[in-house]
């Protein structure tokens, strides 16, 4: 070997380096923040799965530039997410972190990334002071917020004739502002809330007390938001409770997600729903990314969560494409990004750094031993006012 000239080459490669020439390979560390336990750990999985597909669809086309990730389980706890949401960042150096499935845990994390200009990718958690009041050149959604899901329903329910509405979700934030942006739209358009109860996120096994107050203000219909196992089991109740017949059910979406409308049959059957993602969107983008995600993960449904996982990978993977190398560009990019995927148009709102996306209406029927999910009008393009937001 010439050593002379090994020497004079690497010489010369570093300077092309150090001038910008050429790109170096950069190791970029994200870290996964989800629930795996709790009431909400179906939902981390699913968001986890969508990830990992979207790391092999679109991980190919970064060239010398490599991706590593690590996890951890956020349950639905506020204060140790932020423990661990500290040590991805502090410790185990973490270049960007992608997840958070609870409102209440983006709350708990925001002000320690906002400080520490880490970035975060929120998967799920609709949090609406994230994008709004509390917004950050740090923070981007790709998920949704908890108003831009349910404001559609207020005017839309109230077009169906409801007039009088009965209120219910987990008391905590996401409860409540998915409650207030349906009250506002249903209001304004003449209708009249007979009445709203909020049981505890955690621990909820007996939806009994809820249903008998509801039916006692003997309203046109039910609005509701759950998710998760707590959604499974408010469903199956509904129904067991028998008046269903009588006030049929609403709601957002992740009352009937794909990830677990399996599990609740029949009991799904006459509900209506609003929500981004459902899995019937009929485009070329959506019937790809369902069959892929079906023959990786054992013919599960892809839901809604993880969409939101293979949109995370997409950001983070065209993000780093468009940075070249250059960590601090790569922030920048992460908001910029914009994308056909399987939801529909996607892109980021440079004002708040929320998503802007259609919402789906759509409507759960029992047929043929399934639950078929019907579009039944698409709201295009819904976009959150800054509400607050200076970036
Ligand atoms: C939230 O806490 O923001 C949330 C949790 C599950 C589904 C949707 C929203």
């Amino acid at each position: 070997m010439n050593l002379k000239k090994t020497g004079a080459a690497l010489a010369v490669i570093a300077s092309l380096v150090t001038s910008g020439a050429i790109a170096k390979a950069e190791e970029y560390k994200v870290g996964l923040l989800l629930p795996f336990s709790g009431v909400y750990a179906g939902l981390g999985s699913h968001i986890e799965n969508g990830f990992n597909l979207g790391l092999e669809h679109f991980g190919s086309e970064l060239g010398s530039d490599t991706i590593t990730v690590d996890k951890a389980d956020t349950e639905a706890d506020p204060a140790s997410s932020l423990a661990k949401a500290k040590k991805m960042v502090l410790q185990d150096k973490d270049d960007v972190l992608v997840g958070l499935v609870s409102s209440a845990v983006l709350a708990a994390v925001r002000d320690f990334v906002h400080q520490s200009k880490t970035p975060l990718i929120v998967a799920n958690a609709g949090n609406d002071e994230a994008t709004g009041a509390d917004c950050s050149p740090s923070i981007i959604r790709v998920s949704f917020s908890n108003s831009q899901i349910n404001r559609p329903m207020g005017p839309w329910l109230a077009a169906q004739g409801k007039k009088k509405v009965y209120l219910m979700a987990p008391d905590y934030a996401a409860g409540h502002q998915m409650m207030e942006a349906f009250r506002e739209g249903f209001v304004a358009n003449g209708g009249e809330i007979v009445g709203e109860t909020y049981p505890p996120l955690q621990g909820t096994t007996d939806y009994g007390p809820y249903l008998a107050a509801a039916k006692a203000a003997n309203p046109d219909a039910i609005y509701v938001f759950f998710a998760g196992s707590a959604a499974i089991t408010f469903v199956k109740q509904y129904k067991d409770f028998g008046i269903g017949e009588e006030i049929p059910l609403y709601g957002s979406g992740f009352l009937t997600s794909a990830a677990y409308v399996h599990v609740q049959g029949e009991a799904a059957d006459n509900t209506t729903v609003a929500l981004h993602y459902v899995p019937s969107i009929d485009t070329a983008e959506n019937k790809a990314f369902q069959e892929a995600y079906q023959a990786k993960y054992e013919g599960k449904l892809a839901s809604e969560f993880a969409v939101a996982g293979y949109d995370s990978a997409r950001l983070v993977i065209e993000a780093i494409k468009a940075a070249g190398g250059d960590k601090a560009k790569f922030k920048e990019e992460l908001a910029k990004v914009s994308f056909n995927g399987p939801r529909g148009p996607l892109r980021i709102d440079p004002a708040t750094h929320n998503v802007v996306q259609n919402v789906y209406i759509y409507k759960n029927e029992w047929k043929d031993g399934k639950v078929v999910q019907t579009i039944l009008e698409t709201v295009p393009d819904v976009q959150d006012a800054p509400n607050g937001c200076s970036m």
